[in-house]
């Protein structure tokens, strides 16, 4: 083994970690990698004998690892989120890790895990953390990356994540592995920022997914067309202002042909979603932080309500609809009126993530930079889109802009495509068809418009049962006033 020429050390190398080795070393940098799992790290070591570029080293144990770089030493870990995170970085103090040493943890932590970690390593190593979005292609081919930690660890890690990320062209549109442009390696900041702007794209990506998907539910049972037709309908949607990855696979997705019927595959495919917990931990924090994120959370409560099957195959027989036929729909206006709400439910459902991290940020002091968010992930991730560049705009035109729906250019959309939008919410209901993201996402627009909600009327039911007492519009908020409601004659007090 040459001890010191490598420049990074990867441990764990299941889907993610192979592919994130294959992806430095296609950019000619050397890796030394471990698996406790010996076939992880013998397929590694064929597939990156076979690329004959930087070079792999074996490692049969972290010992090895740490005998494989020299300092400060960049370890990464590819491992699954929880206790193993900890495990292993123990085991690597125990085998020599250096206070000097960056250790980064790639994985999809949830983000106040992370900050417990940098300050349970304090002094024994330098805990940075790294979220990639992409999948399995994404890290082999260009992911998103988004870093947090020290600024004096990001100089030693940024140009080996700057070259392993997808890149955009000069109109930030995603270029083609190996081709230069912008990277899409974002420092987010402090530790856990990170991990925490991942955790936001994700509650994002469980929104997209699930307004497609009513979209594809209500062209389906009101509009009864084919997977085939719905397909085309997205295919062509991708061409405009909806052109991102999970619209084009979508397309993609619908065409398919099932391998053992006539039927096309997703006719096929069981209704009940899985999840990993990543839009569970966003909608979780939303509701902490008292930053509605109602589409996000709509989006997980679905997934949940799908899971429920045999409940809702009972309400299918014991729950019938009374609903108004929908026979008269012209076809072409309603795909457009689909269309423009998919496009108001989607901004809005961005408009909530990007308020939660101006939330976050604000409270643990990060500074956040929504420019470089939105222009991270142009590219390379999940959600990646066209429409993100339209955000970068937003927040370069006005930094501390509090919400995306007052930026001019998106105030202009919803004022254009709202009707069509309401349109599809009220067909939808008179159809019996659920639409919670779409729905969820409509009621918050029409919140985030209505200057005099009704919690006037809640805080005084609040005041009536448990003397929480109220504001009242003609003094100074922070006077609180209540009521003797079972006094006869009623008198208001000031608290
Ligand atoms: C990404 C994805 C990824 C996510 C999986 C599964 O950005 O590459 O967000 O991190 O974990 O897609 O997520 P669910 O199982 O929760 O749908």
């Amino acid at each position: 083994m040459a001890p010191t020429h490598n420049h990074i050390a990867m441990i764990g190398l299941g889907v993610m970690g192979k592919s994130l080795t294959l992806n430095l070393l296609d950019n000619q940098f050397n890796v030394a990698g471990f698996d406790v799992n010996s076939q992880h790290l013998d397929q590694t070591a064929r597939e990156a004998k076979q690329l004959n570029k930087g070079s792999f080293t074996y490692c049969d144990s972290l010992a090895a690892i740490i005998a494989s770089l020299s300092s400060p030493r960049i370890i990464a870990l590819s491992l699954p989120a929880g206790n193993i995170v900890d495990q292993v970085i123990t085991q690597l103090l125990d085998v020599g890790l250096e206070p000097q040493d960056i250790v980064i943890d790639t994985g999809n932590s949830l983000w106040t895990d992370t900050i417990e970690r940098e300050k349970q390593y304090q002094g024994k190593l330098e805990f940075f953390t790294t979220a990639v979005s992409g999948g399995e292609q994404g890290a082999r081919y260009g992911a998103a990356l988004m870093a947090s930690g020290s600024q004096q660890a990001w100089k030693h890690i940024q140009p080996m994540w700057n070259a392993i990320a997808a890149k955009v062209d000069n109109q930030g549109l995603p270029v083609p592995p190996q081709h230069s442009g912008e990277p899409c390696a974002t420092y987010t900041g402090p530790t856990g920022s990170g991990h925490f702007v991942k955790m936001v794209h994700n509650g994002i990506e469980y929104a997209d997914m699930q307004l497609i998907c009513e979209v594809y539910h209500y062209l389906r049972d009101i509009l009864k067309l084919t997977s085939d037709e719905i397909g085309d309908i997205f295919a062509q949607w991708n061409q405009g202002v909806l052109n991102s990855y999970l619209i084009e696979i979508t397309a993609d997705i619908l065409k398919q042909k099932d391998f053992a019927s006539d039927h096309a595959l997703v006719e096929m495919i069981l209704d009940k979603a899985g999840q990993k917990g990543t839009g569970t931990w966003t909608a979780i924090n939303s509701l902490e932080f008292g930053c509605p994120t109602p589409t996000i959370a709509q989006s997980v409560y679905a997934r949940s309500l799908s899971s429920l099957k045999s409940q809702r195959t009972l309400g299918a027989k014991f729950l019938p609809a009374e609903t108004l036929s929908s026979q008269k729909l012209d076809l072409t206006s309603t795909i457009n009126q689909l269309h423009d709400a998919l496009y108001c439910a989607k901004l809005c459902a961005y408009a909530q993530g990007f308020d939660l991290m101006r939330t976050l940020s604000a409270h643990k002091d990060w500074t956040l930079n929504f420019v470089n968010i939105a222009k991270g992930w142009r590219a390379g991730c999940i959600i990646r889109a066209t429409f993100l560049q339209d955000i970068a705009n937003a927040f370069t035109n006005n930094p501390s802009l509090e919400n995306l729906l007052f930026d001019e250019h998106f105030a202009t959309e919803l004022s254009n495509r709202q009707l069509n939008w309401r349109h599809v919410v009220a067909n939808t209901s008179l159809s019996g068809i659920p639409m919670p993201g779409i729905s969820s996402a409509l009621s918050y627009f029409d919140s985030m418009r209505c200057e005099t909600l009704p919690a006037n009327l809640l805080q005084a039911q609040r005041d009536y049962f448990g003397s929480h007492t109220y504001s009242r519009i003609d003094q100074p908020e922070s006077e609180k006033y209540h009521v003797e409601w079972s006094q006869s004659p009623r008198v208001e007090v000031k608290r």
